[in-house]
């Protein structure tokens, strides 16, 4: 059978180049320097801070949406959680609901939150949710087809509340995710343990916000808190005009500029007719693309912030870009303006006193 054997020649000769090959490029791959501050001239001329390539998502992450529903029976609502629930079939969520008041006041949010969060805690690992999705009841899903799972930090990210600021800079309750581990059990607590008459409320009527808020800002527990663009999944729509663009997730109906019900009733009509003019598949929507972006800033904000850790003494330029870019990366990641320029200016810095 000479045509066999040379014919296995010839496949043992293919898989010898193609694992040399492999060779080749896994050792120019590991030569390659990952870029550092004596980068710097290279760096500034349009470099890839922030920009990232390949879809590279946490993989099966186990979410549950919490939400609250209760006093006058109220159809319009019922059908926004209906919107949830079939998003929740298609991905795989869990979701429960706070179908009873529990308190005269506003702490149900946070108190809600906390038994939900207490019982998942109490499961074993395996079957526990490592993440809680809190969606309010004027939230409504327009695109079934992008996963809350985008979302979430990449394992290295020692992030546990991911949350969206409304245009006066506040946090917006509306929609938000807290992950389930010890950290966010103590964030509850000291949630619900501001005192009634601290809670400083810009909107009166959210002072859950304002005591969540509060405590998210608060110097021990900051760093684990972060921001994203509101547009992904906390859009708002108010005076009648929706802000999100084609393809985004959810709506969220504010109470200003009136018309809330109407709004509702024709959200409610589009993304229940055969022809849903919100529902784009993922892979023809920007979401990936940003936030492999997103979280790419904030490693490459973490790791600038170490080297001029090392340098800043007795360089006061480092010093002050280096806090700039602290204070953006606590509380202005949703920006990406504010956070590129900010990381340039320290880039800058550190090259100008290297
Ligand atoms: C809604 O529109 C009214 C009048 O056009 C304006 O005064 C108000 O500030 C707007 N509200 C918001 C939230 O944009
Ligand atoms: C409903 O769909 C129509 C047709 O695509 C669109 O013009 C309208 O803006 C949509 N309204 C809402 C509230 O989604």
């Amino acid at each position: 059978m000479p045509q066999a054997r040379t014919m296995a020649a010839r496949c043992r000769l293919l898989a010898l180049v193609v694992l040399i090959s492999l060779g080749v490029i896994t050792l120019l791959q590991s030569l390659q320097r990952t870029p550092s501050i004596h980068d710097i001239p290279l760096s500034i001329r349009g470099h890839r801070f922030g920009s990232s390539s390949g879809p590279k998502r946490s993989p099966s992450i186990r979410i549950k949406k919490v939400s609250a529903l209760f006093g006058e029976p109220n159809y319009l609502y019922e059908a926004a959680l209906a919107t949830h629930e079939r998003h929740n079939a298609l991905h795989g969520y869990q979701m429960q609901v706070l179908r009873e008041r529990i308190h005269a006041s506003f702490l149900a949010k946070p108190a809600y939150l906390m038994s939900v969060l207490v019982e998942e805690l109490a499961k074993p690992w395996d079957e526990r949710a490592q993440w809680l999705a809190w969606v309010d009841p004027d939230t409504l899903v327009l695109n079934q087809q992008i996963p809350l799972e985008l979302f979430m930090p990449p394992p290295d990210e020692e992030i546990n509340l991911i949350a969206t600021h409304d245009d006066d800079g506040y946090f917006n309750g509306g929609v938000f995710f807290l992950k389930v581990d010890s950290w966010s059990l103590e964030f509850l607590i000291q949630v619900l343990a501001v005192p009634l008459t601290d809670r400083k409320h810009h909107v009166s009527l959210n002072k859950d916000h304002a005591a969540l808020e509060q405590i998210m800002e608060n110097q021990r527990f900051r760093s684990r808190v972060t921001y994203q663009p509101r547009l992904w999944y906390n859009a708002f729509d108010y005076n009648k005009t929706y802000e999100g663009e084609s393809g985004n997730l959810m709506v969220h109906l504010l109470d200003l500029g009136g018309d809330k019900w109407a709004r509702m009733d024709k959200y409610l009509g589009n993304v229940t007719s055969k022809v849903n003019p919100h529902e784009v598949p993922l892979e023809q929507t920007t979401y990936e693309k940003q936030v492999q972006s997103f979280w790419k800033r904030m490693a490459d904000s973490r790791k600038i912030l170490k080297e001029a850790k090392l340098k800043e003494k007795g360089h006061d330029g480092i010093k002050e870009a280096a806090r700039r870019l602290k204070f953006a990366l606590d509380f202005e990641t949703d920006n990406e303006v504010v956070i590129r320029g900010a990381y340039d200016s320290l880039l800058k810095a550190l090259y100008e006193n290297k």
